[in-house]
């Protein structure tokens, strides 16, 4: 089942309901900041769909410059708070990363369920947004949510298989890995590193 009608995603952070932010950054991506060999030169990182900024963060403590964009307009305030308390220089843009035009690219998109998030019928427009936002030779680092079912809400399914035939015309995969995730989606996680052809 499929349902066209995109999300109201600020409705769920006027009403609190925000079930889908664990208060921290993605287990799987903190690992990838602190393992050697998994880095990858420093620079300018877009995280996507950044919500309260946790994964952000991370970017930002491990010396990233970072830029966390979202469409909910509360979600931006509550990251610049957190980020603020930290010590942490973030910029947080409000907007939607399928139709916004960015002002300058980045090294790296980092999204942790942004893609689950998104309507199949736009996956298309989100490669060409990874794309568009990601310098020649760029990065992109994705936690996947590998759930199967789809009630026609998000977060959608997806598999290995479609996640090939979306992104391998355009990105070359660096490195694919099951990583360590929150309680609840423990083995349900993929990581993919990618980068622009
Ligand atoms: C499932 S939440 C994940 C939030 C955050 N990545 C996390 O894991 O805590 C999806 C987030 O993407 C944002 N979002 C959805 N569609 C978007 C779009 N087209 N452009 C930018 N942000 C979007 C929502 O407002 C929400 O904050």
């Amino acid at each position: 089942m499929q349902n066209n009608k995109e999300r109201n995603w600020e409705s769920f952070y006027q009403a609190n309901e925000i079930s889908w932010d664990h208060g921290e950054a993605s287990p799987g991506l903190v690992d990838f900041l602190s393992s050697s060999s998994n880095q990858i030169p420093l620079g300018r990182a877009l995280v996507p769909g950044c919500g309260r900024g946790h994964d952000a963060r991370a970017l930002a403590k491990a010396g990233w410059n970072v830029t966390g964009l979202d469409i909910a307009p509360s979600s931006i305030p509550m990251a610049q708070k957190l980020a603020t308390n930290k010590g942490l220089n973030i910029d947080f843009l409000l907007g939607d990363f399928l139709s916004k035009k960015p002002e300058s690219q980045f090294d790296l998109i980092f999204e942790h369920t942004l893609f689950c998030a998104i309507n199949p019928n736009r996956r298309k427009d989100y490669v060409k947004a990874i794309q568009k936002w990601l310098k020649p030779k760029g990065h992109y680092l994705a936690v996947n949510y590998m759930i199967t079912e789809n009630d026609g809400e998000p977060p959608f399914s997806t598999n290995a298989e479609e996640l090939d035939t979306t992104f391998r015309p355009c990105f070359d995969l660096i490195k694919r890995w099951i990583p360590r995730s929150y309680e609840n989606r423990s083995g349900k996680e993929l990581m993919n590193l990618w980068s622009l052809d």
